[in-house]
């Protein structure tokens, strides 16, 4: 089987698996791994550390280009830094996570982390895994593989709770369905499953089997090549 290059788009709402089945989807097979939502992040995390006001999209637009953010796209070590400072942990906080949607919004946001997520795909040698919501769709159109991840909202709480170490998982899944829907109904290329997307429901499923079948339609992608 030749290695060629392939770019795999994984989207979904958050609580589906996507950072933990596109991690190691890459890992088996050798490629590497971005994390768009960890982007988005960082760029929430630079707005709030600088002081704008991240209700306001017009403020946010007129620095979207400032701050530099960089992503180590190997999937055993994923890094993300802003400035040179490593922002890993700090992105992660309840309150970058109830802000990054509005952030995340501003098409001026959207489109220089489009641009970085681009780059980086176009760079990947072996090829790479692209998780987040909009890359079937915007970011990556002619990707060679995508799939869409859904799971039940209570799946979705119960895993992110149990990320979280012990949070309320009634508040988990509120803070969540609010986010999905913010993310679902913005204007500049929303969440969505692409028209070519594969979807797989994880609400019943382990992590190995997800993985297992994602790499399955991998192996059927680049036989068919
Ligand atoms: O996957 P995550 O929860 O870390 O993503 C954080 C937020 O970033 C999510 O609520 C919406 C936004 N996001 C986006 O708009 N487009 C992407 N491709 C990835 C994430």
């Amino acid at each position: 089987r030749t290695a060629q290059p392939v770019i795999v788009a994984i989207d979904g709402p958050s609580g589906t698996g996507k950072s933990s089945t596109s991690k190691a989807v890459a890992a088996q097979l050798g490629l590497s791994y971005l994390d768009t939502g960890a982007q988005y992040r960082a760029i929430t995390w630079w707005m709030v550390t600088n002081g704008i006001d991240t209700e306001d999209p017009s403020a946010i637009a007129a620095v979207a280009g400032k701050p530099e953010i960089v992503s180590g796209t190997d999937p055993a070590h994923p890094t993300i830094t802003v400035d040179g400072v490593d922002v890993s942990g700090p992105i992660r906080t309840p309150e970058i996570t109830a802000k990054v949607s509005a952030v995340s919004a501003v098409p001026e946001v959207r489109a220089r982390i489009t641009e970085l997520q681009r780059s980086l795909a176009a760079s990947a040698k072996n090829g790479i895994v692209v998780e987040g919501r909009d890359i079937g769709t915007t970011v990556l159109p002619d990707a060679d593989v995508k799939i869409f991840l859904t799971a039940s909202p209570e799946a979705r709480a119960a895993r992110r709770s149990g990320e979280l170490k012990g949070a309320d998982v009634e508040a988990t899944r509120e803070a969540l369905i609010k986010r999905d829907a913010a993310d679902s109904s913005r204007k500049t290329s929303p969440l969505a499953k692409a028209e070519d997307a594969i979807e797989v429901d994880t609400t019943d499923l382990t992590l190995a089997q997800v993985v297992e079948c994602v790499i399955t339609l991998i192996e059927e992608k680049r036989a068919a090549k």
